[in-house]
């Protein structure tokens, strides 16, 4: 009896403390609807993005899956379906890998939309250092796809978002901003990399998300629109796909405990990217750091100037976008080169379901 009641008593507490932690856990309190309002969210076939689209759908908005694989994105959104009615769902082809599907994402969207309300730059990936993965433009993956990639994207649907009222872009990063760092001899990792940290390559991609959004923000001051970088919390997402294979079954059991304690559901973690695509908190903010739905203090990493204007001009090198001209404002929006003539760019990206 006595064993029982400890049992008992233990996972009560256990329980009870989960349930302490989520009431601190922020969540998105605004009621606002959608209606007509056009979202992009790239990744949104799975995690974070996934329980982002399904609440915005649910808000009336016509949602843009951007997703790189087809199948999964389908099957996202019909499960999307089956919870919400409401908005409009559209999956439509993006790998962020390859320059050349972003500008065809980028050129097929302009062509079919004519206004942008919200950019949800969302898709990321976490794969050990040592597998030494390179995305299909020969860039180191996480710089690639995390950062590189949603640059490009942003930069090619940047005068679209200028020329929708009060548009936002939101940048997902992480906290492990914080131990990242943005060797611009290094881009590539391959001069090595801190192997001290869990995934150092990862966390510079999320470093150079946030000087992304600093820096965009700084050019696009007086237009309009509100760039918000956030740290969605430690969820149980797909995230950690291409590194839970190197893990046995003992050890994943003793992460079990950790996960129950401190990991979000998915839809938990969604809360502050959907609270910075719609809250009226953020209406009129240039630019915010958001966590916990709430606009938070960056660590001092991340307070650079310097480094993000060099980022930003290695970036756009990078992408193939360094003709792009600034405007009077000092703006730089003007996309000169035509993705669909000058890219080889063919017709295949297309809308697949509504
Ligand atoms: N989970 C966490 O604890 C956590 C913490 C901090 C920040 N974040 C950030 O949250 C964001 C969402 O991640 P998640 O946790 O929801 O993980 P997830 O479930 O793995 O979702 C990541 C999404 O990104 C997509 N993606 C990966 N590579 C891509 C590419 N080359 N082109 C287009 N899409 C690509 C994935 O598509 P596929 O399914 O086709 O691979 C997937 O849809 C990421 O930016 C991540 O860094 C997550």
């Amino acid at each position: 009896m006595g064993t029982v009641s400890v049992a008992v008593g233990i996972v009560v507490g256990i329980y009870l403390l989960r349930k302490y932690r989520e009431s601190k856990w922020g969540k998105c309190k605004s009621k606002r609807r959608m209606e007509g309002k056009v979202v992009i969210i790239t990744g949104a076939n799975s995690g974070i993005g996934k329980e982002t689209a399904r609440d915005l759908a649910s808000r009336g908005a016509i949602v843009v899956m951007a997703c790189r694989n087809r199948q999964t994105g389908l099957e996202a959104l019909r499960d999307i379906r089956t919870t919400t009615g409401d908005g409009d769902l559209i999956v439509m082809d993006l790998d962020l890998g390859d320059l050349v599907s972003i500008r065809t994402f980028a050129a097929n969207f302009l062509e079919k939309f004519d206004k942008i309300n919200v950019l949800i730059n969302n898709a990321g990936l976490f794969v050990p250092p040592e597998e030494r993965r390179k995305s299909k433009d020969g860039f180191e993956i996480h710089f690639g796809v995390n950062h590189l990639g949603h640059f490009l994207l942003t930069h090619l649907l940047l005068d679209r978002i200028i020329a929708t009222p009060e548009s936002r872009i939101v940048v997902v990063s992480s906290s492990l901003y914080k131990s990242g760092k943005i060797d611009f001899d290094n881009l590539d990792a391959d001069k090595g990399w801190d192997t001290k940290k869990r995934n150092s390559l990862y966390s510079n991609s999320k470093l150079a998300n946030i000087f992304h959004s600093q820096e965009l923000a700084k050019r696009l001051q007086g237009r309009g629109v509100g760039t918000f970088v956030l740290c969605p919390g430690f969820v149980y997402t797909g995230l950690s796909r291409y590194t839970a294979p190197k893990y046995n079954w003992f050890m994943k059991l003793c992460f079990l405990p950790i996960m129950f304690m401190f990991m979000r559901s998915a839809k938990q973690g969604a809360q502050t990217s959907i609270h910075c695509a719609v809250s009226e908190e953020l209406d009129g903010v240039d630019w915010a750091f958001v966590t916990e739905c709430k606009v938070s203090k960056l660590a001092k990493v991340a307070e650079d100037e310097e480094t993000a204007l060099k980022l930003w001009d290695v970036s756009m090198e990078l992408v193939g976008e360094n003709g792009t001209e600034s405007t009077e404002e000092g703006v730089l929006i003007d996309v000169e080169t035509s993705p669909e003539t000058d890219n080889g760019i063919e017709d295949d990206a297309v809308m697949v379901e509504k």
